[in-house]
């Protein structure tokens, strides 16, 4: 099998998820911790429920925390080096879930200097704005604007660059040589970044004098970051932060991760009906046989279809219905004809939602940034 390799920077090959659990050295989230979530929070995200969160750092520690009602917090990100896909949403969707019910403050970073080191193409003119963009559709998804607090590097460069000091004196290059897979060829602000994702974790302390919890909602990817950040901060007067790690929302092609090399394999938030509807029905694969007379006689196979994992992660809510629709299809009962244009239209039905969220945002989406009136 070819050797699969998830930098922060790079997902390569078919993801062997235990594998990369113990490669990381993250925690599975077992039973007992989702139904401690269950009892805490009344119910449970389908997201963690269908286990498409896996792993975990010291969420029981987050959990205890909350439980004794002291301080905690939340933190994610973005890298703005394209348009918002549909996987991007899965983080920002959960960690909504989980402001709703803590009333945790939310910390929301977005990585323009981070895709300016890392895209031969982009400029840091490029990366702001489609930071701006990425705002659009975090805001949009219905987070509790007086608690969420984005953070955009460069904008906030005189509140971050402190803090980010302090962890890059404490990291050695032969570490992020290591972790990241970094070289003597790599620029030198990319050998730097990594002091600059672990900041949020130290502003709620930062900007109030107090210890918080900190919990990290976010793609497996990124956890090399938090691994070298959990080793540092205790060293700077900070508490670990806790992580929960998602694996990768399906490319429309079926491979491990939807991403920008391949646009026709992925569904953006901005795209239009057509657009959605041409990619789903001429794009996608499926589990389904090559002729309806086939799929009739021998069924589809929903465990290799990215169809339905659309419908798994996303777009069929409820467990019974999920359950009725992989039964027809391994039955042969329906088509994926019929699948696909199910999931076309609930996707345009959340699209155009969305996409008039957005623009009613964009004259003021400058109130989200964290400032002298808008701070925890
Ligand atoms: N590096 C992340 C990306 O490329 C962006 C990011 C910054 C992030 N801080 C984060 C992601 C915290 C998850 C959690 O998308």
């Amino acid at each position: 099998m070819e050797k699969f390799r998830v930098t922060p920077w790079e997902v390569k090959g078919e993801v062997d998820y235990d594998k990369l659990m113990r490669e990381f050295g993250t925690e599975p989230i077992t039973q007992g911790l989702l139904e401690r979530m269950r009892k805490l929070f009344g119910e449970l995200h389908p997201l963690l429920e269908r286990k498409l969160f896996y792993t975990h750092r010291d969420l029981s520690w987050w959990l205890d925390n909350y439980e004794k009602k002291k301080l905690i917090a939340l933190y994610t990100g973005r890298g703005p080096s394209e348009n918002t896909h549909i996987g991007h949403l899965i983080p920002w969707i959960l960690t909504k879930w989980i402001q709703d019910r803590t009333n945790a403050p939310l910390f929301f970073q977005f990585t323009d200097d981070e895709k300016y080191f890392f895209k031969e193409n982009l400029s840091i003119e490029d990366t702001k704005r489609l930071a701006f963009e990425n705002m659009l559709d975090v805001a949009a998804l219905g987070f509790d604007k007086k608690k969420t607090f984005f953070i955009l590097d460069t904008h906030h460069a005189g509140l971050l660059y402190p803090l980010a000091v302090r962890v890059a004196k404490k990291i050695t290059f032969s570490t992020v040589r290591a972790v990241f897979g970094l070289n003597n060829s790599s620029n030198i602000g990319q050998i730097f970044y990594t002091a600059m994702q672990a900041v949020p974790v130290m502003l709620p302390k930062h900007l109030t004098g107090k210890d918080h919890a900190v919990l990290i909602p976010m793609g497996i990817d990124q956890d090399p970051h938090f691994r070298v950040a959990r080793d540092v901060l205790p060293r700077l007067g900070y508490n670990k932060p806790a992580c929960l790690h998602s694996k990768f929302f399906p490319s429309l092609m079926g491979s491990s991760k939807m991403s920008a090399s391949s646009p026709d394999s992925t569904i953006y938030t901005t795209d239009t009906p057509k657009e959605v509807e041409r990619k789903i029905k001429k794009k996608a694969l499926t589990g389904g046989r090559d002729t309806a007379e086939e799929q009739r006689k021998l069924g589809g196979r929903p465990e290799i279809c990215p169809i339905y994992q659309y419908y798994m992660y996303l777009f069929e809510p409820d467990s019974k219905k999920l359950e009725e629709r992989a039964n027809a299809c391994r039955a042969g009962k329906i088509l994926c004809g019929e699948c696909k244009q199910e999931l076309i239209d609930r996707i345009n039905k959340f699209l155009e939602k969305h996409q008039e969220k957005r623009e009613k945002l964009r004259d003021s989406i400058n109130e989200w940034l964290l400032s002298e009136d808008h701070m925890p």
